[in-house]
């Protein structure tokens, strides 16, 4: 069993931002390597109106061919009732809502307000047939709105884990800091106990390891990342790319903690993320100085 958990999910938080679209074919052979290299749980695409999001109009297919890889968690995230009768139709076993605690974001994202959009999730929970994650964006502050008050994190927080399986806080934008981490973490933990699982941090600022670590250290062992550090809401200006998954598995195996992935694998499949979209910018040191 490892010890600290990732999902990767550049395959949809990655690519939903990216200049350059992945071939399905590519999106294929990537996933496969993210796999081989030991990720037990991959954010495969989105079901959202592929006139809004393009690069995740293949999703259907994407999830389908992910459920041929042996012990690999699919996860898709919708935004409403259609996308999810979409996700569990296609045979996702996990579906991601976000539900921002900004009001401008979530107006802008899923021209919802954040009251609107818990019910939404909470009409899918009903429906049933996969399992759910309730995810509050914007959990650290918004482009948009600015200060994202804490009470309000807690209070979606607390709405969600009435009937999802599992809660996730997100910095969409880049803004958390370490100690905001630890408090806001501790706090929805002490309101919803073990449904608080993942943390999800954008490295806009390069506070994406900082932050991660704060999250381990108060008692998070579920991150999302992405490789090469793609990623971003094309809803929320400024966001950019997620904390870096080749850099984050460095830093919990070098601190002995094992992740159960394999870091020359990991390389492999970076390589092919690089040579099916070499135009876009990727990221990470650990890549880069290679292994010590
Ligand atoms: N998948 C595919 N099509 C969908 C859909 C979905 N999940 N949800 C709605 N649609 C279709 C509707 O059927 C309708 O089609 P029509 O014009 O042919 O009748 C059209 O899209 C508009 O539907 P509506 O319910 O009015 O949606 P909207 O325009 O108010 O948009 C969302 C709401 C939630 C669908 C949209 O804001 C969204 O997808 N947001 C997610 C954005 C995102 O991916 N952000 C990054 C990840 S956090
Ligand atoms: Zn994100």
């Amino acid at each position: 069993m490892s010890q600290v958990h990732i999902c990767e999910v550049g395959p949809r938080d990655g690519l939903q931002n990216a200049k350059h679209m992945m071939p399905t074919a590519a999106k294929k052979a990537w996933i496969g390597a993210l796999a081989a290299a030991g990720l037990e749980e991959i954010e495969v695409g989105s079901f959202v109106p592929p006139k809004l999001i393009p690069a995740m109009a293949d999703t259907a297919e994407v999830v389908r061919h992910s459920l041929k890889i042996q012990n690999l968690k699919v996860v898709a995230l919708a935004p409403n009732v259609k996308g999810f009768q979409r996700a569990v139709e296609a045979g996702a076993h996990k579906v991601t809502f976000p539900v921002s605690a900004s009001r401008k974001h979530s107006e802008s994202n899923v021209r919802m307000t954040p009251e609107q959009m818990v019910e939404e999730v909470r009409k899918c929970a009903q429906l049933g047939g996969a399992e759910i994650e309730g995810a509050v964006s914007t959990a650290f502050g918004c482009t948009m709105q600015g200060a994202v008050p804490e009470d309000d994190v807690v209070k979606i927080a607390v709405s969600l884990a009435q009937f999802c399986d599992a809660v996730a806080l997100a910095d969409t934008v880049g803004y958390a800091n370490p100690l905001q981490v630890k408090r806001i973490f501790s706090r929805v933990k002490k309101e919803i106990g073990d449904k608080l699982e993942g943390a999800h941090f954008h490295n806009t600022r390069g506070l994406g390891l900082a932050n991660a670590l704060a999250a381990y250290e108060v008692g998070v062992r579920n991150f999302d990342s992405s490789m090469g550090g793609l990623g971003g809401c094309p809803f929320a200006p400024g966001a950019s790319g997620n904390v870096i998954t080749e850099d984050l598995v460095f830093m919990f195996e070098s601190m002995g903690l094992s992740t159960g992935i394999d870091l020359e694998k990991l390389f492999a499949a970076r390589k092919i993320l690089v040579e099916a979209i070499p135009e876009e910018p990727v990221y990470g040191h650990t890549p880069l100085a290679c292994l010590p």
